[in-house]
């Protein structure tokens, strides 16, 4: 019997109306995206890695990632560092601001991340991570959930020793993507491993790696006994591979609707980062929206050059004038403002 994705599960009294969950990406995972995310069924959303240290020195920009819209629970924010004081001080900052987990990264395999004992590192390190682990658990009343890679080296089996230690220090939930630090994205997620560490805890589980269809979910799923699959690359510039994950709705959207979420998209991202922030992080989701044979090439390549993102606002409704009627659904459904910023931690954030 496959699993039914459109069913709830629980980590601890946190309800997932559904078993697929957006996965955190550093320079991707925007309040826009998220609440794109939940729009089109994930059950579960995550905001980019946040440095702990960034949010102990109240760096503004780093403070910006932890505004919470109110449509978008629930909603985890990730944290990475490699202090257990200061994680602890981070986890109370990120309940503060309205999460619903605080999820700590144990998985980020980047050089610059590595080098100051956090993300990928802790997969060798079972000692700090477990004091880590435990400070954050001990330190907020949300469930905290910790999110691996299988390892540091290729073939590493890490994950399955630490996994049942961090449950042990009160991680509530366990993601795994189980490719190793070095691979990087290549080669594939082996999902045997996930297998393995779901037989090992008594906490949901979480499949990270290579979901890009029904087909694959509904197999890791059945495969691993994992209590959701989660869903990266696949989800970028393509809100419809979630539709199809959760709904098995395989239609795959007119170009009308494809320009109009991505205007939508750019009108939120634009709100969020100020329009010279924006206009330089949006450019490659031009390519992911435009992809997939829905537009061509040189029109592609066109956006990208453009220097507001009027302009390309103004490109795409010229391109597919049909879009205009379906961006003003978009925008009359969507929350104003106001309501937007409600959970905003107004004390903490200065503003830009
Ligand atoms: C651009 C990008 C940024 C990412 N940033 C993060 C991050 O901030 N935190 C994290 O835990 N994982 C991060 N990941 C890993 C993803 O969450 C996910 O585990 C991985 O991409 C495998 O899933 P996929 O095959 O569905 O993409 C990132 C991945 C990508 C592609």
């Amino acid at each position: 019997m496959p699993v039914n994705l459109k069913e709830s599960w629980w980590i601890r009294d946190v309800e997932i109306p559904t078993r697929v969950v957006l996965a955190p990406m550093a320079g991707v995972s925007v309040q826009a995206f998220r609440r794109q995310g939940r729009r089109y069924g994930a059950g579960l959303v995550s905001s980019e890695m946040v440095s702990c240290a960034g949010i102990e020195h109240r760096n503004e920009r780093t403070l910006g990632y932890l505004r919470v819209a109110s449509d978008e629970h629930p909603l985890a924010i990730q944290i990475f560092g490699s202090e257990p004081r200061a994680m602890a001080e981070a986890a109370r900052m990120v309940e503060a601001a309205g999460a619903d987990l605080v999820d700590m990264n144990f998985g980020c395999p980047v050089r610059k991340v590595t080098k100051t004992g956090a993300g990928a590192n802790l997969l060798e390190d079972a000692e700090l991570a477990y004091r880590i682990t435990a400070a954050v658990a001990n330190a907020v009343s949300v469930p905290v959930s910790v999110k691996m890679r299988r390892g540091i080296e290729d073939g590493s089996r890490a994950c399955l020793t630490l996994g049942p230690r961090l449950v042990e220090a009160g991680a509530a939930t366990l993601t795994l993507h189980p490719r190793s630090a070095k691979q990087m994205y290549t080669g594939y997620a082996d999902h045997t491993l996930t297998a393995e560490l779901v037989s090992l805890v008594d906490v949901p589980v979480i499949a990270s790696g290579d979901i890009t269809s029904r087909a694959k979910a509904e197999a890791v799923l059945a495969a691993t006994g994992a209590s959701a699959v989660m869903v990266g690359r696949g989800a970028q510039g393509n809100p419809w591979a979630i539709q199809e994950i959760v709904d098995g709705d395989a239609a795959q959207p007119a170009r009308e609707e494809v320009a109009a979420e991505l205007i939508h998209f750019i009108r939120e991202t634009v709100r969020e980062l100020g329009e010279r922030r924006a206009s330089g992080f949006l450019k490659k989701f031009y390519a992911w929206y435009l992809g997939h044979g829905r537009f061509p090439k040189p029109f592609k390549n066109e956006l990208v050059q453009l220097s507001s993102t009027d302009d390309v606002v103004t490109r795409l409704l010229a391109a597919a004038p049909g879009a205009a009627d379906l961006l003003a659904e978009l925008e009359a459904d969507a929350p104003d403002e106001e309501y937007l910023l409600e959970g905003m931690p107004i004390s903490i954030y200065g503003g830009g």
